[in-house]
């Protein structure tokens, strides 16, 4: 027999710090707080409405009046912000509503803002939910067939972004990835005297599956074709860092990877290469896929989502989009 002979140094031993929860606590690296959490919400016209998006358990039309509510609400366990889509009553070929005076995303702004100054409003600037194509800009026909026209689009976005500052928005988010909106977006904007209204830019923005459900949340499926030929590539990675280079060169002063979970790698890189703040959108698709295998009764919806969270965190993200963000918000008070 031959006797235990110990080691001639000692076993790396990691368990040392995980025997009990205040330790655990103590060498957490990421934590998550509800003042990184931003809900995203959709409104239509109307009064009272409030119309659950079937693809989405928990998320809602909501007519102005019960937007409120639902801010007040997300403001009261936590949320500091707010991102704002928009349902139009009617969609043409130019989008119109997206950059109208008085349209939806507008007198919901103005409400917001004068029912509860404090909480960030961003709001999501687009074309898709308010053109009767469901593109993101203008159509125009090309030898590869058609497709959403680059430079036309820009002057509408633009207007759309003015409009949403006009309005009282904190902060707009481009999410429509047309090359040089960034730039466009800033000089209208310091045109019309709003130097200090920052963009945050969907950098690095997928054409992802997992933007299913929103398109039923939004009603903006695209009528033909798809988006591939504006969002990226799931496939490429150094061509997102191309892509965050040139919104930062434009003038981003955030910038957004889009989606989450699926794009980790990604996340880490442009905060790695940029030092900026870093927003990721944990999309539709994430959150259905957690709440259908949650309502079977296969996951556990708070571990999953919280767990989801923290990824994103420890990738590198500093701001948190999620539909989950006031449930997120009500777990982390309760610890
Ligand atoms: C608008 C926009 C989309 C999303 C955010 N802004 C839809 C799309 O690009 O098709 C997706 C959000 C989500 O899936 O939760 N362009």
């Amino acid at each position: 027999m031959t006797q235990f002979q110990p080691a001639s140094f000692p076993i790396a031993r990691p368990r040392r710090l995980r025997q009990s929860p205040a330790l655990r606590r103590l060498v957490r690296e990421t934590r998550l707080s509800a003042e990184q959490l931003v809900l995203p919400l959709f409104v239509r016209p109307g009064r009272k409405i409030r119309q659950p998006v079937g693809a989405m358990p928990g998320v809602f039309q909501l007519s102005v009046d019960e937007l409120i509510k639902e801010a007040v609400a997300a403001q009261t366990v936590g949320v500091n912000a707010v991102l704002l889509f928009g349902i139009p009553e009617k969609k043409d070929s130019l989008g119109t509503g997206a950059y109208a005076k008085n349209g939806i995303v507008q007198r919901a702004v103005r409400e917001l803002k004068k029912e509860i100054p404090d909480l960030l409003v961003i709001t999501d600037v687009c074309l898709c939910e308010f053109t009767s194509h469901g593109h993101c800009g203008m159509i125009h026909s090309t030898r590869y067939g058609k497709t959403v026209a680059n430079d036309s689009t820009l002057k509408l976005l633009a207007a759309t972004a003015v409009s949403h500052a006009e309005a009282g928005a904190d902060l707009v988010a481009p999410s429509d990835m047309m090359d040089g909106r960034v730039a466009a977006i800033r000089s209208a904007l310091d045109q019309k005297g709003f130097l200090e209204m920052p963009i945050m830019s969907y950098a690095a923005k997928f054409a992802s599956a997992f933007y299913g459900p929103f398109r039923d949340a939004a009603e903006s499926a695209p009528k033909f074709g798809d988006r591939r030929t504006y969002q990226m590539d799931a496939a490429n990675g150094d061509e997102a860092i191309r892509e965050v280079a040139l919104d930062v060169h434009e003038g981003a002063d955030m910038v957004m990877v889009k989606p989450g979970i699926a794009c980790l790698d990604i996340v880490w890189r442009v905060k790695e290469a940029f030092q900026l703040p870093t927003a990721v959108y944990a999309v539709s698709g994430e959150y259905s896929m957690v709440k259908a295998a949650a309502a079977n009764g296969w996951i556990d919806e708070r571990a999953v989502t919280m767990e989801s969270l923290l990824a994103m965190r420890r990738a590198g993200a500093d701001i948190l989009i999620t539909y989950a963000a006031a449930d997120a918000a009500k777990w982390l008070a309760e610890g």
